[in-house]
């Protein structure tokens, strides 16, 4: 079977998700946002016939306060533990000295290099030979995530990555939520239709696109954390893939078998 369902009724994304996650061995971990995507994604992943799966959030220490609460909701709500990563805190204090608690704004590479210690490496840690990892991505987010994939061998960390909403549209997502009584995210009622960090998001104005508010002093094209990489793009940057010496990969292979 292709690993590809593009333009197929979302409920065939359900079923692609089943037969994957049977298909691998290891633990299946979802990188867990707060956005009504990885809602959705979290009760399909629920719902699949994933053996082992484990939750976390990138806590970069610059979420909006009201992810608290929305965070024990979420956890009641499914009857689970969210797992919460931090950045190295030496790591932090370095870089706030070095650029302060906006400098993030003053030029990409210093926003990049945020991002980078806040988010890319602790995920990097946690992905650290593990099997497969699954995101609440669309496609049609951004011009960045054209031409993403339902199933992909993610080189920058080394294992496989499962995007099933990635042929969803914004519509998709909100009817799921909708249908299935799923918990909101209170900050979507104030406007925001994007949500990262609290310093590089605002909510968005109406006829602005979906992702305007993040980062929005940026170009387009620029606007991603460095955690989604797409396809064959590390090469093409030069990226090596990062090294997980300290640990041996419970299973890597790109190959799944779907019956
Ligand atoms: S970002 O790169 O611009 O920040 P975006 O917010 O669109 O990404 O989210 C895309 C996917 O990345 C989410 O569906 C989720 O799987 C993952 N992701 C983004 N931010 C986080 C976070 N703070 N914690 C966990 N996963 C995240
Ligand atoms: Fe830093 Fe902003 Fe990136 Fe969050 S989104 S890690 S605050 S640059």
């Amino acid at each position: 079977m292709s690993s590809e369902n593009n333009g197929k009724p979302r409920g065939e994304s359900e079923q692609f998700l089943s037969r994957v996650t049977s298909a691998i061995k290891g633990k299946i971990y979802l990188a867990y946002s707060y956005q009504a995507e990885d809602t959705v994604a979290l009760d399909m992943l629920v719902k699949s016939a994933a053996a082992d799966t484990g939750v976390f959030t990138l806590d970069t220490g610059k979420l909006f306060p009201e992810l608290a609460a929305y965070h024990m909701e979420v956890e009641k709500f499914f009857g689970l533990s969210i797992e919460r990563l931090h950045p190295d805190s030496s790591e932090v204090i370095e870089l706030e000295a070095g650029q302060g608690e906006f400098g993030m704004r003053d030029s990409i590479e210093a926003r990049k290099h945020c991002c980078d210690i806040r988010k890319v490496r602790p995920l990097s840690r946690l992905l650290a030979g593990k099997s497969a990892w699954l995101t609440g991505l669309r496609a049609a987010q951004s011009v960045t995530r054209a031409g993403m994939r339902l199933l992909e061998y993610d080189e920058q960390f080394g294992l496989i990555k499962i995007n099933p909403l990635v042929h969803w549209s914004e519509e998709d997502i909100n009817e799921y939520i909708e249908k299935h009584g799923l918990p909101r995210n209170p900050l979507y009622e104030k406007g925001f239709r994007s949500i990262g960090c609290m310093p590089c998001t605002r909510p968005v104005r109406e006829g602005e696109d979906i992702r305007a508010g993040r980062w929005w002093w940026e170009d387009p094209t620029q606007r991603e954390c460095g955690c989604m990489v797409k396809q064959g793009q590390s090469k093409q940057q030069g990226q090596e893939p990062r090294q997980h010496s300290e640990k041996k990969h419970e299973r890597n292979s790109a190959t799944i078998k779907l019956g």
